[in-house]
């Protein structure tokens, strides 16, 4: 069976990353999260106090530090997960925290951050038989790409699933502050220069408000054979 590039963007949240995992485990290619990418290029900035104090980002200072920022995906042989590293380090439970996904949305508005991770991510998918999740996937990332899917479901959804989810890796967490970090996101993702968050005019579209993760899979899945 010939292998395609599969690229799944849409909105913070909304369960891209569960679905593209899945499906690449199903049909046995690579998966890749690249907001753990910007997530990873955050948790850096904020560790060498790359902010100012309203949150803006000290944008030269991260352009002289790109070259020494390294993220990777290995697999993490306790968890049977792919963690994300940054210069080594597993950062991979670091860069999920609320305090990353506050300033992830500046650091992906920087072009020359976006131009970094686009010529990465690429390099990654030269040989097909890949999954990708992210906001520009089927815009910029792999144009070409044989199947792309635009994820959306209500904020109020959303914030419930992440809520769900931060509470049970028994995290301390507040609803309205989730809530508030999707919109702002959301706000931020769609209203930036380069490579805004859109639905590229080929993706189909999929609001899974009100669907199952096993209806979400079998939905994919049934995508997936059409376009093989
Ligand atoms: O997917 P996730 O929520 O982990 O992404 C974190 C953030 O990284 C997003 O809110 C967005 O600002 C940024 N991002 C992006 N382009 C991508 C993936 C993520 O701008 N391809």
């Amino acid at each position: 069976m010939k292998k395609i590039t599969i690229a799944i963007d849409g909105f913070s949240s909304c369960g891209k990353s569960t679905m593209a995992k899945d499906l690449a485990r199903s049909v046995g290619y690579i998966y890749v999260d690249t907001g753990a990418m910007y997530r990873a290029v955050t948790l850096y900035a904020m560790r060498h106090n790359m902010f100012n104090t309203d949150g803006t980002v000290k944008v030269d200072d991260l352009e002289k530090a790109m070259a020494d920022i390294h993220i990777s995906f290995e697999l993490n042989g306790k968890t049977g997960r792919n963690d994300t590293f940054l210069n080594g380090e597993d950062v991979e439970d670091d860069i999920r925290s609320m305090a990353v996904a506050g300033h992830v949305s500046p650091i992906a508005a920087v072009p020359f951050v976006r131009k970094a991770m686009v010529v990465q991510q690429q390099a990654m998918g030269t040989k097909k038989g890949i999954v990708m999740d992210g906001r520009d996937i089927g815009t910029t990332v792999f144009p070409e790409a044989e199947l792309k899917i635009f994820v959306t479901a209500s904020p109020m959804v959303r914030a419930e699933r992440r809520y769900a989810e931060l509470k049970g890796k028994g995290l301390k967490v507040n609803f309205n502050d989730i809530l508030k970090n999707v919109e702002e996101r959301d706000y931020i993702d769609t209203h930036r220069e380069v490579s805004p968050l859109r639905k590229a005019d080929d993706a189909i579209e999929l609001d899974n408000s009100n669907m199952t993760i096993e209806e979400q899979r079998e939905w994919l899945l049934e995508k997936f054979r059409l376009a093989t």
